[in-house]
């Protein structure tokens, strides 16, 4: 298939782009750098990098939007980092704008195109749904209310446009991936090794985690599953509270997690302000759809996971 993909210079995305490369794939990737370190693998590939500003069909014959016609599939994965800075009025705002435009642009690309793709794949989140506490939540919860979620329901409306065009919709709602570098490991580790490892908030927490192996193939899953449409939930079936992630981390690095201390909610949202909501809040995520669907999750506990992540 050739596909067209956004955020392909990201923690996922890179990943996504080796994988579809390996089962055969050729891939277009969008990204707003001129040049960038993060392809330099994919070179002799079915591989291309094509610029967009992000904001714009583009124009002349460097439009980027002429590339839809081409494709069978587009995977959707750019979006500001939202752990990434405070978040002010400013960073809500290209918080949103980075994945509401971006999204609206593809619709439009996709109207205008000549041919169609067969599958729109748009990510999402589990902040879809908020704090739930116990709750057991598979796809057929509604969303919450607050920031996140708000987000998560207007990116996910505004890529169901793509269907008055004839396009299969899929939405991933991913939960917290971990990767051997980068995102919320990425953030975590230091205070690990330096001895400092503790639990979040009250530690009770759900924490939807989800290995990045698990993550690509499951982005990757509506291409070659042609009923998988609108949104599922892709985090492991197996989620932990909190403090028993840490402690599991805290085990593989040979480490403490100093579990019957926490820190503080009043800390977090001192140093974070809005987006501590989300760390002290959680949700127990069924991926009911990929489960009902026979997709096999590799990592269906954090301790192998967080082991073949992580061991030297
Ligand atoms: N990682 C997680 O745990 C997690 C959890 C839930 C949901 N998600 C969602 O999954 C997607 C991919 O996650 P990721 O962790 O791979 O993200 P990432 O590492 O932050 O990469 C996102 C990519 O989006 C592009 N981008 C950044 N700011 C942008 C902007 N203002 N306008 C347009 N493009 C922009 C960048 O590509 P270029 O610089 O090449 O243009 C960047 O490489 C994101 O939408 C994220 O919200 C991730």
């Amino acid at each position: 298939m050739n596909i067209i993909l956004t955020g392909g210079t990201g923690l996922i995305g890179k990943r996504v782009i080796a994988h579809l490369l390996g089962n055969g794939h050729s891939v277009v990737a969008l990204t707003r750098q001129r040049t960038t370190a993060a392809f330099t693998a994919f070179e002799k590939k079915p591989f291309r990098a094509v610029q967009w500003d992000a904001r714009t069909l583009g124009s002349g014959d460097s439009a980027w939007s002429k590339e839809i016609s081409g494709a069978e599939a587009i995977i959707h994965l750019a979006g500001e980092g939202i752990f990434d800075k405070r978040w002010t009025a400013e960073i809500k705002h290209r918080l949103v704008e980075s994945r509401l435009a971006t999204t609206r642009l593809f619709v439009e690309a996709i109207a205008q195109a000549d041919t169609k793709p067969r599958v729109f794949i748009s990510a999402s989140a589990v902040g879809y749904y908020g704090d739930r506490h116990d709750a057991p939540t598979d796809e057929s919860t509604p969303p919450a209310s607050d920031f996140l979620a708000d987000l998560c329901v207007r990116w996910e409306q505004e890529a169901q446009e793509a269907r008055k065009y004839g396009v299969r919709v899929a939405h991933p709602r991913l939960g917290i991936v971990l990767a051997e570098s980068g995102g919320a490991l990425g953030r975590m580790l230091p205070v690990f090794k330096a001895f400092l490892g503790m639990p979040l908030g009250s530690g009770k927490q759900w924490f939807p985690w989800v290995h990045i192996d698990d993550v690509v193939r499951g982005i990757c899953f509506p291409l070659e599953n042609t009923t998988l449409e609108g949104a599922y939930n892709l985090a492991a079936p197996e989620p932990v509270r909190m403090e028993e992630f840490c402690m599991e981390l805290g085990n593989v690095l040979h480490r403490p997690s100093w579990s019957p201390m926490r820190v503080p909610e009043f800390a977090l949202k001192l140093a974070l302000g809005e987006a501590a909501l989300s760390l002290i809040g959680g949700v127990k995520i069924i991926p009911k759809k990929l489960l009902d669907l026979n997709f096999e999750f590799r990592y269906n506990k954090v301790a192998p996971a967080l082991d073949q992540l992580l061991r030297p």
